[in-house]
């Protein structure tokens, strides 16, 4: 359905945020493989989570849902029971890719599938490795979607990683768990950690060295009662509407503040960002805290190397930012922006055309002049959530009203999006 959204005069208020995505896939999928059952508070909402406990419950585990609190009845190591049926990933990148590490180590066939945004999106990085350690396993072309995954015996792996990327680092510690002795992975660029904290947190022994994180197989796992943080990468969302829209001032409480996320912050805060952190705690070895967000005219800056990876999520709306910027944007090195959900170098530089800003791609990234005004005009999320939610920001600050195509893509990651924006523009 398409969403209208209306140019704004301030966004004011305090909201609080479903469960971070990244963390819930981890907590649902080590839960399933723990022995007993674990309690998760604030799981995400997304369809993306849901495709990991749907995929879950037809390996077997009983999963719960009530609201935000999800139960998982664990199973063991060994308890995953073979499917009848295709698991069915939907949009997930997460769930193919990390539960592709742990399918890799039961001694049945699986088969998986996705959407047709995921059914485009490559594979042979986690089918390389995961047959280096033993499994075999079939793709379209060798490399898409839909998998066939034999699994068995494994054998530990030191295994460098071609790109950086967090869910094929999350696959093979997985796998390393089904593995005798230690998997090590090494990273070419720091990504985000939320496998090694959890990992931790459910009972395995992991050590961090640099850029190595090693993991020992055949762990006893650890049921847990766990509360998942507001999802920083939503909040990103709200963090930039508020910073681009004048008077505005809000609070997003209880936001995960994991330092491999929360480069967003600090970038924003490197071009003056108003934004203040009311206090952080720590939570199963995840930080968060509440994040207030004053309107503020930002330098703008360069997005490369390292930064990349750790903003990647972030990149489509902080290019709506960057366009406002008194100097612009500049992303580099961010050619992974191409196989995400859409090619998204190409969905955002197609809707920020449409509204009448100038943007230059290339290959690994982009170029946006700063002091730019958005016009309002017909755009389209091409069904990427980020993609949605970015042109939501944009509109905000439009001269006038914006219809988003494919809005309810949103729902992937975020279904409370438009409502919850609502409630800030009242
Ligand atoms: C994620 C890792 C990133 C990110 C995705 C979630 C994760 O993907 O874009 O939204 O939870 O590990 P890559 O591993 O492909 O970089």
């Amino acid at each position: 359905m398409p969403q209208l959204v209306r140019p704004v005069s301030k966004l004011a208020g305090a909201i609080s945020l479903p469960g971070d995505k990244s963390i819930s896939h981890r907590y649902a999928m080590l839960a399933a493989i723990a022995g007993g059952p674990s309690v998760i508070d604030n799981f995400a909402s997304g369809a993306d989570c849901a495709s990991t406990l749907g995929a879950l419950e037809r390996l077997g585990v009983r999963v719960e849902r009530d609201g935000r609190r999800v139960v998982i009845h664990g199973v063991g190591l060994e308890g995953l029971r073979p499917p009848s049926v295709t698991l069915d990933a939907g949009n997930s990148g997460s769930t193919m890719r990390m539960l592709a590490g742990i399918l890799a180590g039961q001694s049945f066939l699986t088969r998986m599938a996705g959407d047709e945004s995921l059914s485009r999106r490559p594979m042979d990085r986690i089918i390389r490795p995961l047959e280096a350690m033993g499994a075999r396993i079939r793709a379209r072309e060798g490399r898409y979607p839909p998998l066939e995954i034999q699994g068995g015996a494994l054998n530990s792996i030191d295994y460098a990683l071609p790109v950086a990327s967090a869910q094929v680092k999350t696959c093979v510690l997985f796998a390393g768990l089904y593995a005798q002795g230690v998997t090590t992975v090494h990273e070419p660029a720091r990504t985000r950690d939320h496998t090694e904290i959890a990992l931790r947190e459910f009972g395995a022994e992991v050590a961090v060295c640099g850029r190595s994180i090693s993991v020992r197989g055949r762990p006893s796992l650890k049921a847990r009662v766990l509360r998942v943080p507001g999802d920083l990468s939503s909040a990103a969302f709200f963090v930039a509407a508020a910073l681009l829209v004048p008077e505005s001032e809000i609070v997003i409480e209880e936001v995960g503040l994991n330092p491999t996320r929360a480069a967003l912050l600090d970038f924003l805060v490197s071009q003056g960002a108003d934004i203040r952190i009311l206090g952080i705690e720590q939570r199963a070895g995840e930080p968060f805290g509440h994040i207030r967000v004053r309107s503020t005219r930002l330098r703008g800056g360069v997005i490369e190397g390292e930064l990349t990876a750790a903003l990647i999520d972030e990149i489509p709306v902080l290019a709506v930012l960057g366009a406002a910027s008194q100097d612009g944007l500049v992303v580099r090195d961010a050619a992974e922006l191409r196989i995400k959900e859409t090619d998204r170098i190409a969905t955002l530089a197609e809707n920020l055309r449409r509204m009448g800003v100038r943007i230059e791609t290339r290959p690994d990234g982009f170029q946006i002049p700063g002091g730019q005004r958005f016009r309002a005009a017909r755009l389209d999320s091409f069904g990427d959530h980020r993609i949605a939610m970015a042109c939501a920001v944009a509109a905000l600050a439009a001269d006038d009203a914006c219809l988003i195509e494919n809005a309810g893509a949103a729902a992937v990651s975020f279904p409370e999006f438009f409502d919850l924006l609502h409630e800030l523009t009242r």
